[in-house]
């Protein structure tokens, strides 16, 4: 049994993080639930039957915890993070870990004297999308991939601390540990350059509630990200190839094929080649509210109850959490001083 501790019992604490801590009971055992709101830490007791704490240092001074699931708000990932591991308890931290590349290595320091074991937490790496566009792409379907777009959008307007920056609130922050992320772990390349643009078009506060990031891999292909203010209507995916085109649009693919052939005609124009078109629809669980788009709960968590055994490396390594947090870091800094920004 993983003796575990959930730190923010909010939106995400108390459903993606909570739900699959009850379901793998086996597994793990809820201990300590530590949140500064008051009806949080009710919900959690009276669902857990555990300790309650208003002060994350007094829990962890009195309960030999084997694992703290890190679920606050942003700007206190670093510092929470660090004392926990501080006082040698293995840490799971939510996305974003960092707010930039200095807390990141703060907190990579940490869990170096400590150690004990840093899991950053990005779930769209088991995205039902990113896993089978990863699949199509490894078949040769659509011939070498150049060029990557990934999107969401959204009309809704938040009120909460999301748009204020001292609690490390913007969307590039919220979401491109999500989107930004896969693109790059499906070209599986390194990232050379990034040019961004952050706008804040309708949400209150003082951070973006727009983002368009375009990187360049190490072999050239084109990474185009973007969380936008529009009506949900474009492809989430477009991914060219040199053989094809695949379009996704929540959980419907669409693959484009085309067959070049072998003679091209000198004097044709264009040579229009022939297209097979071919559909297929996403099998992702719905086990929670959130679409598994973004990666089950109900999946990851085994995987977190291996790494804390040791039975198996977590998937999502810190080198990597590294690397995206330069990226994020250098598409702010290019959109703030308008140039292209090598990583
Ligand atoms: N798909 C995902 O992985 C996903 C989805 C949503 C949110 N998140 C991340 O989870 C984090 C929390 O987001 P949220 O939407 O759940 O926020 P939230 O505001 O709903 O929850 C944060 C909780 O932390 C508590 N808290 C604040 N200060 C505290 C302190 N000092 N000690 C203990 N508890 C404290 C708050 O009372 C609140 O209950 C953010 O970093 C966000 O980016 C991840």
């Amino acid at each position: 049994m993983i003796k575990t501790a959930i730190l923010g019992y909010g939106r995400s604490g108390s459903t993606l993080h909570a739900d699959p801590l009850e379901e793998f009971g086996g597994d793990f055992t809820v201990t300590a639930v530590c949140d500064i709101d008051p009806e949080a830490r009710q919900k959690a007791a009276s669902r857990f039957h555990c300790a309650i704490y208003d002060d994350y240092r007094k829990m962890l001074k009195r309960e030999n915890l084997d694992l703290v699931v890190i679920v606050t708000r942003s700007d206190q990932h670093c510092q929470m993070t660090c004392d926990c591991l501080r006082a040698g308890v293995n840490v799971l931290v939510t996305k974003p870990w960092a707010l930039d590349v200095a807390e990141a290595e703060k907190m990579i320091a940490a869990a170096r004297q400590s150690k004990k074991l840093l899991l950053p937490w990005l779930p769209a790496r088991w995205g039902c999308d990113l896993l089978r566009l990863q699949q199509l792409i490894a078949s040769g379907i659509i011939g070498k991939v150049f060029m990557v777009r990934r999107r969401e959008f959204s009309f809704g307007i938040r009120c909460d601390w999301q748009t204020e920056r001292k609690y490390g609130g913007g969307y590039l922050l919220n979401w491109g540990p999500h989107i930004i992320d896969q693109a790059i772990q499906l070209v599986g390349e390194k990232v050379e350059t990034v040019y961004g643009q952050l706008r804040q078009i309708i949400n209150p506060g003082d951070v973006e509630d727009v983002f368009h990031v375009v990187m360049t891999t190490a072999s050239g292909v084109i990474l185009t990200c973007e969380y936008s203010i529009a009506i949900d209507q474009l492809p989430n995916w477009v991914i060219q190839g040199d053989r094809g085109t695949i379009f996704v649009k929540e959980k419907s693919v669409e693959i484009h094929q085309v067959n070049i052939p072998d003679n091209i005609s000198p004097a044709g124009y264009g040579n229009r080649p022939e297209i097979r078109v071919t559909k297929e629809e996403l099998n992702g669980e719905h086990r929670v509210t959130m679409s598994s788009r973004y990666g089950d709960p109900f999946v990851i968590y085994p995987a977190i109850a291996q790494a804390v055994r040791g039975e198996s490396a977590w998937p999502v390594s810190v080198a990597d959490a590294l690397e995206l947090t330069r990226i994020l870091d250098a598409a702010r800094r290019s959109s703030e001083e308008v140039k292209i920004i090598n990583v």
